[in-house]
């Protein structure tokens, strides 16, 4: 009888489980559906042509799109008055077909960027130029239908000095609010953005681009947002300085976009060939966490949050950082994983 009873009781212990699995279904559900900011990913021309599973969960989860390399300067900009429109275009095109908001990235960064201008000599004032014709050329081509730009990523330091970038060398600290103004009268529709890496672990960094952004604001600069990028992990940084993270750029009236998130499970590099459930939850946890404690944001600066993928295999971090990782929402196979579950079921 006892035996009887733990066997009804284990059976429908597994249909729960089962039960919870196909209840967060991504064909049953979009994430973006559940809250009042926007929800996007980045996404590559190419997948959406070639990849069914992927196109199918851009279209069904999100509704907002970012570039993850084509509008990168060596992208689209690969020599000096030669612009690559193609794979841009269309990823614009599709967003705007599928009403999702494009959010182009990135106008101005020290990285990605074309031999032609890593090595270009000029005077100051072709310097300016370049700067000038590089972001205009782009901004008016999408005029009215990007949305938002990132117009300068990654401009400071871990010491939360700006960066000796080629840009930096050669204009000085004035190209930022050169960046901003141009990209401005390109497009003075469209919100701009500063994104950077380790704002929340670092609050010297944080501070430094916050105080930046602010003084460039005072002085009349359209610059209406700040992109905390998080490539977190599930170890660091904590909640207390994500939290602080987030609360700064809103109390210093800016826009807050989450512009890249993606939660790591390996940041110290061990082999790790198949991700254990254990990290599989902290990961669940803590997307949950970031969700949870953005919603609660005052509305007017919830600009939104953006995964930086769809599938860990399509994941920037296992190539760029040469390890086994899993920081996405879905798994190699495009099916759900726990963290994906758990914003759909519990929030
Ligand atoms: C990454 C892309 O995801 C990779 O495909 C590429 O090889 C390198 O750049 N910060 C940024 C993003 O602002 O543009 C970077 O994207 C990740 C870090």
């Amino acid at each position: 009888m006892r035996r009887a009873l733990l066997l009804i009781m284990l059976f429908s212990l597994g249909a729960c489980q089962k039960q919870t699995s196909s209840n967060c279904s991504p064909q049953d559900h979009s994430l973006s559906a559940k809250f009042n900011f926007k929800v996007g990913t980045v996404a590559e021309p190419f997948q959406l042509q070639a990849n069914s599973p992927y196109l199918e969960l851009v279209i069904s989860q999100f509704n907002a799109l970012s570039p993850e390399n084509v509008m990168k300067a060596n992208a689209i900009h690969p020599q000096e008055g030669v612009f690559d429109w193609y794979p841009s275009d269309q990823l614009v095109d599709f967003a705007n077909d599928q009403n999702m908001r494009m959010h182009g990235h990135t106008l101005i960064w020290h990285q990605q960027l074309p031999e032609w201008i890593s090595n270009f000599e000029g005077t100051k004032e072709e310097w300016r130029q370049v700067l000038k014709i590089h972001i205009q050329t782009i901004v008016a081509r999408y005029k009215g239908r990007v949305a938002a730009w990132d117009v300068v990523n990654e401009a400071f330091t871990e010491d939360g000095n700006l960066r000796n970038s080629v840009w930096f060398q050669h204009l000085g600290a004035a190209y930022l609010r050169l960046a901003f103004e141009y990209a401005h009268e390109a497009d003075p529709d469209a919100l701009l953005f500063y994104n950077d890496y380790n704002l929340a672990q670092n609050p010297l960094k944080r501070n430094a681009a916050i105080r930046f952004c602010s003084d460039l604001k005072k002085a009349g600069v359209p610059i209406h947002g700040i992109g905390c990028q998080f490539h977190v992990s599930i170890d660091f940084p904590s909640h207390r300085e994500m939290d602080a993270c987030m609360r700064a750029v809103c109390e210093a009236d800016f826009l807050l976009h989450i512009s890249e998130l993606d939660i790591a499970l390996n940041p110290l590099s061990r082999s790790m060939p198949v991700p254990s459930e254990e990290d599989l939850q902290k990961q669940a946890n803590l997307y949950y966490w970031i969700f949870k404690n953005y919603r609660r944001l005052p509305e007017a600066y919830q600009y939104g949050i953006t995964l930086w993928g769809i599938g860990d295999a399509d994941s920037w971090i296992p190539y760029f950082f040469n390890r086994d990782d899993y920081p996405l929402l879905f798994d190699e196979n495009y099916q759900a994983k726990a963290a994906y579950c758990k914003l759909i079921e519990d929030l």
